[in-house]
């Protein structure tokens, strides 16, 4: 009787060494795939793709993503279309300008200027150097200006202002009249909504005629080779109509400031990437 029941108690001891012992085992196999070295993580190809794209925004790695789910684009240009805010609604997903950025603040479908916005250095431009009404540009972008219509003189080639700044009042007006005469879907391709027109920051000016044709012109091939050397950039060009928002305006410039012109001239950017990767992204690096 004792002798059985030590037998039954070494084979109790053995089945709990077993089940133990197998428990162990198994515990020790997941620990070990959990920390695996960080040589041996395999990172998605994709994410790796993304990384190595030029203009890539580490903040905007799940954008970029989500945005490939829905658009079978080259991977430079879901870099460049989420970085310009693309996945985004315009209109609708806006945030106020920072206009502390001065020279290089970005007024477009996404960032607005307030309603009493008015920058404090206006100057008015003398008909040497203006046609219209809407005659006034901040300090540093109305001698720019003057700059380069001198240089274009003396080239024999005339550029003038056909409309600088424009409150957000006038812009409310014009873009009514638009809206008015072709519906709203038309007007938003080239008109902007009050508080979103670049013409509010006083950096920006449409030159000689606001016309298809001027891309026809001396002035406009005179600009295309210049516009960069006194810090001018066309501001919608005609391949990156999606990213600006707006029809190719062959007559709209943007002051930017002389290095950052011929940056975006050099890497064929718009000033909506521009702003996401050196200005946006470096401030928050
Ligand atoms: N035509 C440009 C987009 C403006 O209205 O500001
Ligand atoms: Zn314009």
């Amino acid at each position: 009787m004792k002798k059985a029941k030590i037998r039954i108690l070494i084979i109790i001891l053995i089945i709990i060494t077993v089940i133990a012992g197998t428990f162990i085992i198994i515990n020790s196999k997941n620990t070990n795939q959990a920390v695996k070295p960080v040589s041996e993580t395999k990172e998605d190809p994709l994410i790796t793709k993304l990384k190595n794209e030029k203009y890539y925004i580490a903040k905007n790695l799940d954008r970029y993503l989500a945005y490939k789910e829905n658009n079978d684009y080259e991977l430079s240009k879901i870099i460049a279309d989420v970085n310009s805010n693309l996945d985004k609604k315009r209109y609708e997903d806006v945030t106020e300008t920072d206009t502390s950025n001065y020279n290089l603040m970005l007024v477009n479908k996404y960032y607005y200027l307030t309603e009493d916005y008015e920058p404090d250095d206006l100057v008015t431009l003398t008909s040497k150097y203006n046609l219209g009404a809407n005659s006034k540009l901040r300090k540093e972008a109305a001698n720019a200006f003057m700059k380069m219509s001198d240089a274009a003189t003396l080239d024999n080639i005339s550029i003038k202002n056909a409309s600088a700044y424009r409150s957000y009042q006038y812009q409310v007006n014009l873009y009514d009249r638009y809206v008015a005469r072709d519906g709203k879907e038309a007007a938003d391709t080239y008109s902007a909504r009050a508080g979103f027109s670049e013409h509010q920051t006083g950096l920006a000016l449409d030159i000689n005629n606001v016309d298809d044709s001027f891309e026809n012109t001396d002035a406009f091939r005179w600009l295309q080779k210049h516009a960069f050397e006194y810090g001018f950039i066309l501001r919608f060009p005609k391949d990156k109509e999606d990213i600006t928002g707006y029809q190719y305006e062959p007559w709209h410039y943007r002051y930017v400031g002389v290095e950052t012109a011929k940056q975006i001239y050099n890497e064929n950017l718009t000033l909506e990437e521009y702003y996401a990767y050196y200005i946006e992204n470096k401030k928050s690096t």
